[in-house]
């Protein structure tokens, strides 16, 4: 071939990648037979009844009865109601043709003071109740142990996770749900995010218990440097001992597997040169393998060590056996990809030339252009082909460990969108078309991805933002709770039971 050709070809080729990434031609048998597509929800931003059938005060109810706390004031004491309509909400997920549905246990409604009292019937019957509907309807249930809330007591009794003692009440929780509820859920996962709730939490302050210090926030008390590796060693090795138990006692019997779910932020090089290329890679070590080393490997990402020295905890060589191996696949949250800036060899801002951010900035933009299109959520930058970077990334980290995408979604803020037909989310379904053909793409390069949801099933209380972020396939109306299915649900549901065989069915 001449240049002209072997130039025209590139361009063919590049034209077909676009082509693909634009998601216009993604069908669901682009995926492996087998793989699993389903919704997410978590217990606290959709259930509700906060106090209903010996649920007690768990950390975010406790932290929005300041309302301003949260961004337009709201809390979780109603949120959707799914608490009582929940039977309704299991039809309308059936009715999407999803195969899986990821949801969360309230710890404070199943334990509501921990250890320190008894199992709560009425929280098991209610999970009970989902389950078997579930299984009736043929949906296998995702069921994610610990995703944000934990009974209010045990911040008061000893600080949660800061204290060695919250491992000790996790795994009192964690083996409550494989002795209820492991006949029947195959798919456990044991804790959301340890990444992103630690540094809300402990580095930012604006999750509960909200402790930082300068330059990350000014919270009244906690120090940004050194707790949120206190929290996440607390957490993987609760994660480790409940994984422990798992294996020996339930797993022969009850033939489950276990995981864990991550926050999956993508990096990209600020620039081309080398420094930016390393604070890329520093990025991910510091905030994906903080959690997936230890817990695949046995011990923190070298590069951790390396730059925070002894304030990193260290494992025991007993504890690092166990964590090693740790888990059976990787839970993969992700939405959206940042630029990485070396902080070591340039001037960074204040917060990026910290030890515990690895020397890395994060930014948006390269050049003056923005990464990707914004979102409800200024940081969550619609950049598709992240997906298959991120997949790739964990493919070769981990020995192409399985993964599933427990989380992928879109927002625009309600209150912007006032105007706008909230139910004509075409942003929505472009996005997740965009984002399913770059998985596409990464399964066909073999990643060893088993399973994709979307975040969310309907609008929900979303933590620190309220209910101004709106991920649903379904708008919730906040007066009357009535949901309505977005073109996004229509979308979804004709993806995943394309026309012609639902009329050949009917
Ligand atoms: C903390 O407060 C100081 C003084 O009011 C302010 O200048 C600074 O921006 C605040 N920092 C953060 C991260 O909010
Ligand atoms: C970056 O900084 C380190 C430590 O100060 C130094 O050893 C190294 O030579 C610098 N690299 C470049 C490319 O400037």
């Amino acid at each position: 071939m001449n240049d002209i050709m072997i130039g025209f070809v590139l361009l063919l080729l590049l034209v077909a990648a676009q082509a693909s990434i634009n998601g216009d031609t993604i069908k669901r048998s682009d995926f492996p037979d087998g793989f699993l597509f389903g919704v997410s929800t978590s217990a606290y931003q959709i259930e509700g009844a906060y106090l209903e059938d010996g649920k007690s005060v768990n950390n975010w109810d406790a932290f929005s009865l300041s309302p301003s706390n949260i961004e337009d004031g709201g809390n979780g004491f109603v949120a959707d109601d799914h608490y009582h309509r929940y039977l309704e909400d299991i039809e309308t997920i059936q009715s999407l043709g999803v195969d899986a549905y990821r949801f969360s246990i309230s710890w404070a409604r199943i334990l509501p003071r921990g250890r320190f009292g008894e199992v709560n019937p009425n929280g098991i019957l209610f999970y009970n109740k989902i389950l078997n509907d579930l299984l009736l309807r043929g949906i296998t249930p995702f069921v994610t142990i610990y995703h944000f809330d934990f009974p209010q007591e045990l911040q008061e009794r000893y600080g949660s996770w800061l204290s060695p003692l919250m491992q000790e009440d996790y795994v009192h929780f964690a083996e409550t749900c494989f002795k209820n509820f492991g006949d029947r859920v195959k798919h456990w996962i044991t804790i959301n995010e340890p990444n992103l709730f630690t540094q809300m939490a402990y580095k930012n302050g604006k999750y509960p218990p909200a402790r930082c210090s300068p330059p990350f926030g000014n919270c009244s008390a906690g120090n940004s440097d050194v707790e949120p590796l206190i929290v996440v060693h607390n957490m993987l090795l609760a994660h480790g001992k409940a994984m422990k138990i798992y294996r020996r006692n339930y797993q022969q019997k009850q033939g489950g597997i276990v995981g864990i779910v991550v926050d999956c932020l993508m990096y990209e090089p600020l620039t081309d040169n080398d420094l930016d290329q390393e604070a890329a890679n520093r990025g991910l070590a510091f905030y994906i393998g903080w959690v997936l080393d230890p817990l695949i490997f046995g011990d923190y990402p070298s590069e951790m060590r390396q730059y925070l020295g002894n304030q990193l905890p260290r494992f025991s060589s007993a504890e690092s056996n166990f964590m090693k191996d740790g888990i059976d696949f990787i839970g993969v949250n992700h939405y959206t990809t940042a630029y990485a800036k070396d902080c070591i060899n340039s001037t960074c801002s204040l917060t990026g030339n910290r030890a515990i951010n690895g020397f890395v900035d994060t930014t948006r933009e390269r050049d003056g252009i923005p990464i990707g299109e914004p979102t409800g959520i200024e940081v969550l930058r619609v950049v598709p082909r992240g997906m298959r970077e991120m997949i790739e990334y964990l493919k070769k980290r981990y020995d192409n460990k399985p993964m599933f995408v427990t989380e992928n979604g879109y927002s625009e803020p309600l209150a912007e969108n006032e105007n706008q037909n909230v139910l004509q989310d075409n942003k929505r379904v472009e996005y997740h078309k965009m984002y399913l053909s770059s998985l596409a793409q990464a399964i066909s390069d073999g990643a060893d991805v088993r399973g994709y949801f979307v975040w969310t099933l309907m609008d929900d209380f979303e933590w620190v933002h309220g209910y101004l972020p709106t991920f649903g396939l379904h708008y919730v109306d906040r007066e009357t709770l009535n949901r309505i299915p977005k073109l996004s649900a229509k979308w979804y549901q004709d993806f995943l039971n394309p026309r012609y065989i639902r009329e050949y069915i009917s």
